[in-house]
């Protein structure tokens, strides 16, 4: 059984859609790690009723993003992690992290990249007046959003609600990683 870490800083939708998955045998998997940069984010409840491991931290006690992420490095290899799931994880991931589990880190989108990089995808895209929305899931590189691509969903909608987009995306957000991240791991 192979062991994944989850990272995240908000509510955690998509880390209970792979906990779950995990947990009934979808994805042959253990969340072994949960990993947040937010103490008060409601995904850190999520871990703890699901039983899993948490390291939860404060950017702002640490010098710098090296430290925090050789500390982040030190568990994962602890935990044994063969995968690394970005899922909403709202910071750039440095040299420290990337040097140790290149490849290895994937990361979901709620835009079809390249195109609207950054945290405020959806909105951006509303504001373009973009027709065909999406979702994509990548490799991490030191780009922003810009790792190669491995999968991609995309949806239709005509209207001009970010929330609307939010809740459409969502849906196709949990299968879709659940589905890639099974890929993953079966190779
Ligand atoms: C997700 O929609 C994810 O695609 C997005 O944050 C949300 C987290 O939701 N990620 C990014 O915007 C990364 N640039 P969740 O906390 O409910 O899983």
């Amino acid at each position: 059984m192979k062991n994944i870490a989850i990272f995240a800083s908000g509510a955690g939708t998509n880390f209970e859609a792979l906990a779950c998955a995990c947990e009934d045998g979808r994805i042959p998997a253990r969340v072994a790690l949960m990993v947040c940069d937010r103490p008060d984010a409601q995904v850190v409840e999520r871990a703890r009723r699901h039983g899993i491991p948490a390291f939860v931290f404060s950017p702002r006690d640490y010098a710098s993003k090296a430290d925090f992420e050789r500390e982040i490095v030190r568990r994962l290899d602890e935990a044994e992690v063969s995968l690394v799931c970005l899922a909403g994880y709202m910071r750039i991931v440095g040299s420290v992290l990337l040097d140790a589990y290149r490849g290895r880190i994937i990361n979901i989108h709620p835009s079809l990249l390249p195109a609207f990089k950054g945290a405020h995808a959806v909105e951006q895209a509303v504001e373009y007046g973009v027709k065909v929305y999406g979702i994509t899931i990548h490799y991490v590189d030191e780009q922003l959003d810009g790792g190669r691509i491995i999968a991609q969903r995309a949806f239709s909608y005509e209207g001009s609600d970010p929330a609307e987009v939010h809740r459409l995306g969502q849906q196709i957000e949990h299968p879709l990683y659940i589905e890639t991240v099974k890929k993953l791991l079966s190779v």
